[in-house]
């Protein structure tokens, strides 16, 4: 039986091998983990996966930031990575995953979410890239697959996505 489960301290280093796994080594390198660099999990919005002692699946929030062009900044999420133990595809976990991590960020009124990820699977939980053409990252990003969730009235359309204590100045690959 798999059990849905906030991520406690204990759970990183079993994560971190799970995202090597699913991800590779060179995961560190992604657009993604830019915006993330130095910041703290987001705890209450975190979530994994547990088939009894065994972490099969992990999802992960962050605070970031959209500047505008005025200079102005608001608070967002970036929701990621989220993985699920390969043996244990299919089987509707990152699906639990999503929805109880939405439902937590719902319930906390939460700043919209932005995640790099397939449209096709994470449509389906409301994200989609029609606000994110023109943002831009501290990296490269393929802009079919930065989408965002939440309310876009108020978004700026020319806008840029930086982790919540700045960007960190080196190169990354596509996410
Ligand atoms: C992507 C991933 C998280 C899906 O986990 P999962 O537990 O197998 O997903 P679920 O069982 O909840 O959902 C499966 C559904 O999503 C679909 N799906 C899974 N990955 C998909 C993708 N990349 N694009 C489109 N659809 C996808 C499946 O076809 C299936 O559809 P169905 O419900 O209509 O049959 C998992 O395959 C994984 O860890 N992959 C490697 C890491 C990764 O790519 N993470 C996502 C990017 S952050």
């Amino acid at each position: 039986m798999i059990t849905i489960l906030p991520l406690a301290p204990g759970h990183q280093p079993v994560i971190d091998s799970l995202l090597d796994d699913r991800f590779g080594p060179a995961r560190r390198n992604r657009t993604a983990y830019r915006l993330r660099d130095r910041a703290e999990v987001l705890g209450d919005f975190s979530f994994v996966a547990m088939e009894g002692d065994t972490l099969v699946g992990s999802l992960q929030c962050w605070p970031i930031r959209l500047k505008s062009v005025g200079g102005a900044r608001q608070p967002m999420i970036l929701l990621g990575p989220v993985a699920v133990a390969a043996a244990r595809e299919g089987q509707g976990i990152a699906s639990a995953l999503m929805r109880t991590s939405l439902a937590a960020l719902d319930a906390a009124d939460s700043p919209p979410v932005l995640l790099i990820g397939d449209a096709p699977f994470y449509g389906r939980f409301g994200f989609s890239a029609a606000a994110t053409r023109h943002w831009e990252l501290p990296g490269p990003v393929d802009h079919d697959r930065l989408l965002l969730r939440g309310p876009t009235t108020g978004l700026p359309r020319i806008a840029w996505v930086e982790a919540a204590s700045g960007n960190p100045p080196r190169t990354a690959k596509v996410a």
